[in-house]
């Protein structure tokens, strides 16, 4: 495995794989871009073709380019492994350990089982006319690779034991079930099928929607693949493969409810939907979503269910910064995205366009039409809507909301604040997300003063005019940076690992230094130097106070009255 590595490494030029990804533009001998894994309109991302790193002085995330390749797609470590491999031409598989072996095996055998629904939808007349009266057309059906699972107990186990995979592996594959008495039956009969892609577009599971014919008999309407080793269900978004592009560029993605809504819509040119499959959406799916767009439209079906649903998505999309906007029918006789699309396509775009911020749509729900039904109802509206507003991750539109609310109710800014205050939010949840694996982790969690020591440095780094200034506040930087500038003086590298990062590090910031003009980076360095010295300072001062309380409580006046001299000339100077 390590072997793989090493040869993806060799192989693959980190700057030409994002390129792929992400808009490049040159920087120095680096290349920098937009940070996907966090909103920002001018770079901080940069790419060393040289380290063959990647690095983001935004947020702070940075790795190789396996580990961009598993923050991005959401993959894990031997997934992301395996893409690159096949993208260098790597025989991944004869290096392979078994249990990549048997990934590989579930990948092949989910192919294999959506080809055979294919050429059984293909032979039956009576699936065809069922997705034609949905208003599917061929190419979708095609581009989509629906398929028909036929009636029968074990048609789909012969068909791919005939081709050479073992029951145990078919099994695990999620395509069978086993009975309780050990034999094995399709998990699909009688049902319209859905390939569900991973977002590489490589197929890792189903669902089977049932036949109108069979609607009364006490059937669910979908059943789904289970949880397998190639199919998380709380990480994979379906059509999201196809339509990750227009996601970004939009920076808006359209989350519908189920497959249908999302083909009908793909049908319609709109093409940046998504939908969750088999499974409630969790937060796991909006962080995905969440590096590609910034703005999310929900549709929820209109009955309890779906309202309860859109309100919890709502919260949790709010608390992760995203825009969002409430998709809302009018149309009584029209349930779904879908129903809309198939009634009138343009219909479709006009709701969409016309979706209202997620919340408008909360305070008309809470605030006027409770408003009939009395003080104790208005009451707890407005309470509803503070812990929907505490929830929300920006500041501005917290403000924006309570501004609107007091507006609404009459109710002082302050009063509702302070409600606001005492009442718990409606989620929990962290925005950023630095659990993926294979990144640098070292540096994130800054001290004011190493923020301003490394641009510092990086300054100096772009521009060797500056060093003999940096020279003169060398005893002001904290140790790790003392140790960068005196490599840099001696152009060496570091002998220490971690001083050898800071260096790499600080180079590739530089790079994003160098863009701008002359005068900018010495405005830029004065200001430095003096946020430095001020640093430096305050830290002092700590030290001074804890030196003044020792002195007191030994009594040593000697110590005393310096420590309290330079204490004072220190507080004078800050
Ligand atoms: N779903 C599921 N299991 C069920 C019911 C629903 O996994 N027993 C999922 C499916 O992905 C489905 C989505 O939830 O697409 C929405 O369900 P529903 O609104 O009932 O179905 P529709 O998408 O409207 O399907 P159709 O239009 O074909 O009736
Ligand atoms: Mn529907």
């Amino acid at each position: 495995m390590s072997d793989t590595v090493q040869e993806i490494r060799e192989k693959i030029d980190i700057a030409d794989f994002l390129k792929g990804y992400l808009r490049l533009s040159p920087a120095g001998k680096n290349f920098k871009a937009n940070c996907p894994f966090h909103q920002e309109k001018t770079p901080s991302f940069i790419i060393s073709s040289e380290k063959q790193i990647w690095h983001c002085f935004g947020c702070g995330a940075g790795g190789d380019v396996i580990g961009f390749l598993m923050r991005y797609e959401n993959i894990e470590f031997i997934e992301a492994l395996k893409i690159l491999a096949e993208k260098a031409g790597i025989d991944f598989h004869r290096q392979g350990t078994s249990d990549q072996k048997q990934y590989a095996r579930f990948y092949e055998i989910n192919a294999a089982a959506k080809d055979f629904f294919k050429l059984q939808l293909a032979a039956s007349d009576f699936a065809k006319t069922y997705l034609k009266e949905r208003g599917l057309k061929p190419e979708t059906i095609e581009e989509f690779e629906l398929g028909f699972a036929p009636d029968g107990r074990d048609v789909l186990v012969s068909h791919l034991a005939k081709r050479g995979y073992s029951i145990n592996d078919i099994e695990k594959a999620g395509v069978i079930i086993k009975s309780d008495r050990g034999t094995y039956y399709d998990r699909f009969r009688k049902r319209i099928m859905f390939p569900i892609y991973n977002h590489f577009g490589k197929v890792i599971g189903f669902t089977g929607r049932i036949m109108p014919s069979d609607n009364d008999a006490a059937l669910a309407k979908y059943v789904n693949s289970p949880e397998t080793p190639i199919f998380n269900k709380s990480k994979v978004l379906y059509g999201l493969h196809k339509t990750k592009n227009q996601i970004r560029e939009s920076s808006q993605a359209f989350l519908v409810e189920g497959q249908m809504d999302f083909l009908m819509c793909w049908q319609a040119g709109i093409n940046n939907a998504v939908a969750t499959s088999g499974t409630a959406l969790t937060s796991e799916h909006l962080k995905i979503l969440k590096r590609l767009a910034g703005t999310l439209i929900l549709a929820f079906d209109a009955d309890e269910a779906g309202q309860l649903a859109a309100e919890k998505t709502i919260d949790m999309a709010g608390a992760l910064d995203f825009a969002v906007n409430v998709f809302g029918i009018d149309d009584k006789k029209l349930k779904d995205p879908a129903d809309v699309a198939q009634n009138n396509p343009e219909l479709l775009k006009k709701y969409l366009q016309e979706a209202k911020p997620a919340m408008e749509y909360l305070f008309e729900k809470y605030l006027i039409k409770n408003n009939a039904s009395g003080l104790v109802n208005q009451k707890r509206g407005i309470r509803v809507l503070l812990a929907k507003i505490k929830n929300l991750y920006s500041p501005v539109e917290r403000a924006q909301w309570i501004k609107k609310l007091s507006v609404h109710t009459g109710i002082g800014e302050g009063p509702l604040l302070e409600e606001m205050d005492a009442i718990e939010s409606a989620t929990h949840i962290t925005p950023q997300n630095n659990e993926a694996g294979n990144e640098q982790k070292v540096f994130i969690n800054k001290s004011r003063k190493d923020v301003v020591a490394q641009r510092l440095l990086s300054l100096v780094s772009a521009d060797a005019r500056f060093f003999s200034e940096a020279k003169l506040v060398r005893d002001f930087l904290p140790e790790a940076y003392k140790q960068v500038l005196a490599a840099m003086e001696s152009s060496s590298s570091p002998a220490a690992k971690e001083i050898a990062d800071l260096a790499v590090l600080i180079s590739l910031r530089s790079s994003l230094e160098l863009q701008r003009p002359s005068e900018k980076m010495r405005e830029e360095f004065q200001d430095l130097l003096k946020q430095l010295e001020f640093e430096h300072l305050k830290e002092r001062r700590e030290m001074l106070a804890v030196t003044i309380k020792n002195a007191e409580e030994k009594g040593d006046e000697k110590a005393l009255t310096d420590a309290l001299k330079e204490f004072d000339l220190i507080s004078k100077k800050l």
